[in-house]
């Protein structure tokens, strides 16, 4: 394999949806934003492009785009230059890219490289490129393989590695014809992006990539089986950063561990925390609480003896003495009261109390 370099290349961030499956925590913070192990998804992808040789980043921001720009500015802090493409309405998936494009400086031929904003993956960027420009591929997507494809675009290949179908979020077991999944980055030859038409509303899966099989552009899947987690629902989220905690999934940059507490977090000595939990900046664990495979936002207070499993705490929210929280998700300011029991797939929205 002809390695090719890939400094100076740039890249197309989509961060504009309104991440309704991640309610009631996206109602404040757009679902990039949302910290995995103490650093918005955002920034983990940043970083991981900035280690490929992408030096310039075009952020396509629709839902509450002001987040992303005081957050990371022009990008200099995280060593890339990060420009915005703002859609006043939310152009999906293939507007929006289309939209940043306008933005880009790379030749008709270069590879740009696409990413969805809320996905967890060790996949080497460097080498989908590699692969792209060997293959001469119009568009080359990074392919990975999940036992429950419904949720995903489901993606089948040839002998060759060239995509033969798109079958998005799959509605019948027939149309289960594969368990190779779209896994949200690919790269596309600059020029190839101008297919999609300009200020329309365009699902890149669902439009323009069956458009591009019809007409005969070559579409290269590359299936990789490095980490891979689509961070779009409360479990998936919670789950992905205590993965990152504990170093099964890529990007901590600290120490792997149980745990992780942030500035000016403060653990009770008998209370325990584990499974990968973060403790966000100036939370509190009371003492004999239990924090297990968890994600507290900043500032929420988790009373003595209560037990959180599983479940997302948003900012300032407080669990209450001896509550049992597990599977749930609890909105900026709420308050589950002393004793209450909050069980699998509930949400409170931000401010809502419950009582016991
Ligand atoms: N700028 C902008 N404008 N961004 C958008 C818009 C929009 O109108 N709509 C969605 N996005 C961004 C979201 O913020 C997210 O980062 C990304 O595009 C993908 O949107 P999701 O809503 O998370 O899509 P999904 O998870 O249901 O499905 C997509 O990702 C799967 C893999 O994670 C599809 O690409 C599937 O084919 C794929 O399998
Ligand atoms: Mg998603």
């Amino acid at each position: 394999m002809v390695p090719v370099n890939s400094a100076g290349r740039e890249a197309i961030l989509l961060v504009g949806g309104e991440g309704t499956r991640l309610r009631p925590l996206t109602l404040t913070t757009p679902k990039p934003m949302l910290p995995v192990a103490g650093v918005p998804i955002t920034v983990h992808q940043i970083k991981r492009a900035q280690a490929a040789g992408i030096t310039r980043i075009i952020l396509g921001t629709a839902y509450r785009s002001e987040v992303f720009a005081d957050h990371l500015g022009n990008g200099a802090a995280l060593g890339v230059e990060i420009v915005y493409a703002h859609e006043e309405q939310p152009l999906g998936t293939g507007g929006a890219i289309r939209n940043a494009a306008r933005f880009l400086r790379s030749g008709p031929q270069d590879p740009v490289v696409v990413f969805n904003g809320d996905v967890l993956s060790g996949v080497d960027i460097g080498m989908l490129m590699d692969r792209h420009l060997e293959a001469d591929a119009g568009v080359t997507l990074h392919l990975t393989r999940v036992d429950d494809p419904r949720r995903y675009g489901l993606v089948p290949t040839n002998a060759q590695g060239f995509v033969t179908d798109f079958r998005e979020k799959p509605q019948s077991d027939e149309e289960i014809i594969t368990d190779q999944i779209n896994a949200g980055c690919y790269v596309f030859r600059r020029d190839v992006v101008d297919v999609i038409p300009e200020g329309a509303v365009v699902s890149v899966e669902r439009e323009t990539f069956p458009y591009l099989l019809a007409t005969g552009t070559r579409v290269l899947g590359v299936v990789d089986d490095s980490y891979w987690l689509d961070l779009g629902t409360p479990w998936d989220y919670v789950r992905g950063s205590c993965d990152v905690v504990r170093g099964i999934a890529p990007g901590s940059g600290r120490p792997a561990g149980e745990r992780l507490a942030l500035a000016g977090a403060t653990v009770a000595e008998d209370a325990i925390v584990d499974g990968g939990s973060t403790v966000g900046e100036n939370a509190v664990v009371e003492s004999q609480a239990h924090i297990h495979a968890s994600v507290l936002l900043r500032e929420a207070i988790i009373a003595r003896g209560a037990q959180v499993t599983a479940s997302a705490i948003g900012r300032r929210a407080r669990i209450g003495v001896d509550c049992v929280v597990t599977g749930a998700v609890i909105g900026d300011d709420a308050v589950v009261e002393d004793g209450a029991v909050v069980m699998d797939g509930v949400r409170i929205n931000p401010g809502e109390h419950v009582s016991r």
